[in-house]
């Protein structure tokens, strides 16, 4: 059996929504501090709706392939919707991922709440999801 379903392999080679929104009202960016992957997402969001989405992603296949799954996943939808995307949603819709390889899908999930952030704090929103360290 191939260790990658069909999915993840169209969405690596053709990843969708890929480069960076010069008009993003939210950028999130998070990394993986043991494989040393970063993934940046870019939201333009008007009226509490994603109207349009992009992504850089510096990392391995299953993260390209993730990133580019999810903002296919939360383009046109509402933050709040794009709020409840979880990594097993994104692995699923990939047709899954080897074991090894779910946090990779992990860093879609976070780097979409990192952007929804920015734009809350960008907007005076507060969010649910902001982790207060320290
Ligand atoms: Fe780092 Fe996949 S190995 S995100």
């Amino acid at each position: 059996m191939a260790l990658y379903s069909e999915k993840v392999m169209d969405h690596f080679t053709h990843p969708r929504n890929v480069g960076s929104l010069p008009d993003a009202n939210g950028i999130g960016e998070v990394g993986n501090a043991r494989c040393g992957d970063i993934m940046k997402i870019y939201l333009k969001i008007e009226n509490d709706i994603i109207v349009d989405v992009k992504f850089e992603t510096f990392g391995c296949g299953s993260a390209i392939a993730s990133s580019s799954m999810a903002t296919e996943m939360i383009k046109g939808k509402p933050v709040s919707q794009a709020l409840e995307l979880t990594n097993q949603a994104i692995a699923e819709a990939l047709d899954g991922l080897p074991a090894h390889k779910l946090h990779c899908s992990v860093l879609a999930e976070e780097a979409i709440r990192a952007a929804i952030d920015d734009y809350n704090k960008r907007s005076g929103k507060t969010t649910e999801t902001t982790v207060v360290e320290g």
